[in-house]
């Protein structure tokens, strides 16, 4: 059992507006509770769009909850002249911990390259956010079995430029773009295979103690009835869950089966 801290984010995506997020994180306060979960046991994170953070900072500040929360994406750019975009220094500010960077739709949406996904983490890094870097295959990729290949290649591409010191604390979600919204969920040994690749790549590249203090996520239709037997593998520390945390309750369920 390694000692990095299993993490639970929630990446609501494009769903819940300001009001209905202060109703979701309020119901999943108690299910936790409910559940007898607290920090102790878990890191769990809350990812809402944009519009909601402010709605999310204010009851969890407010009442001391013991959540985190975070931005589904930031912009490389500092303040200035960039029409629709948000800086990370916002994000800071608005108290957020974490933020996901190059998740496969915006990789698809907004055509984010690699190079984009890396300016982007040099952003969150700057404002002292944690960023949680997705990467993944495609179907195809994982029919032809390039997808070890064609995953690290996006992890190293996404890392360019920065050294150990940069990236500790820094977070990596596998996403197969094929287990995203669809049901079909990687297996367990699937998910295994890529987090010791990537978790062996980040040890080549960046040395053995960041190897070790990466956490590693696997996502792509994570639920309370598959995420034990994924989290249960050494190289694996937790899930970035869609669809199964947009309910508290169904959340919290999940929390509770990957403890
Ligand atoms: O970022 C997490 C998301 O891509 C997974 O979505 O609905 O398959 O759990 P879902």
């Amino acid at each position: 059992m390694s000692d990095r801290t299993l993490l639970l984010a929630g990446n609501w995506k494009m769903n819940h507006d300001h009001l209905e997020a202060i109703s979701a994180v309020q119901k999943l306060a108690w299910a936790l509770e409910d559940a007898k979960l607290d920090d102790s046991h878990c890191e769990v994170v809350v990812i809402p769009p944009f519009t909601d953070i402010r709605s999310v900072q204010t009851l969890v500040q407010g009442d001391k909850l013991w959540l985190k929360y975070g931005a589904q994406d930031v912009s490389q750019h500092a303040p200035g002249a960039h029409t629709g975009e948000i800086a990370a220094s916002f994000l800071s500010r608005l108290g957020c911990s974490f933020v996901v960077i190059g998740h496969s739709e915006r990789r698809a949406d907004n055509h984010e390259t690699n190079d984009v996904v890396a300016a982007k983490i040099r952003a969150a890094l700057s404002a002292e956010l944690t960023p949680i870097l997705c990467v993944g295959e495609s179907l195809e990729q994982r029919q032809d079995k390039s997808h070890v290949e064609f995953t690290l290649g996006q992890l190293d591409d996404s890392l360019a430029g920065f050294d150990a010191n940069d990236l500790s604390g820094l977070v990596i979600a596998y996403e197969p773009v094929w287990a995203i919204g669809t049901g079909e969920t990687a297996t367990a040994a699937d998910a295994a295979e890529m987090a010791s690749a990537i978790r062996a790549r980040i040890g080549e590249k960046y040395g053995d103690s960041l190897a070790q203090t990466t956490r590693i996520l696997y996502g792509g239709s994570v639920k309370a009835d598959n995420v034990a037997e994924i989290v249960a593998s050494a190289d694996v520390d937790g899930a970035l869950v869609g669809g199964a945390s947009l309910s508290g309750p169904d959340f919290a369920a999940l929390c509770k089966a990957a403890v």
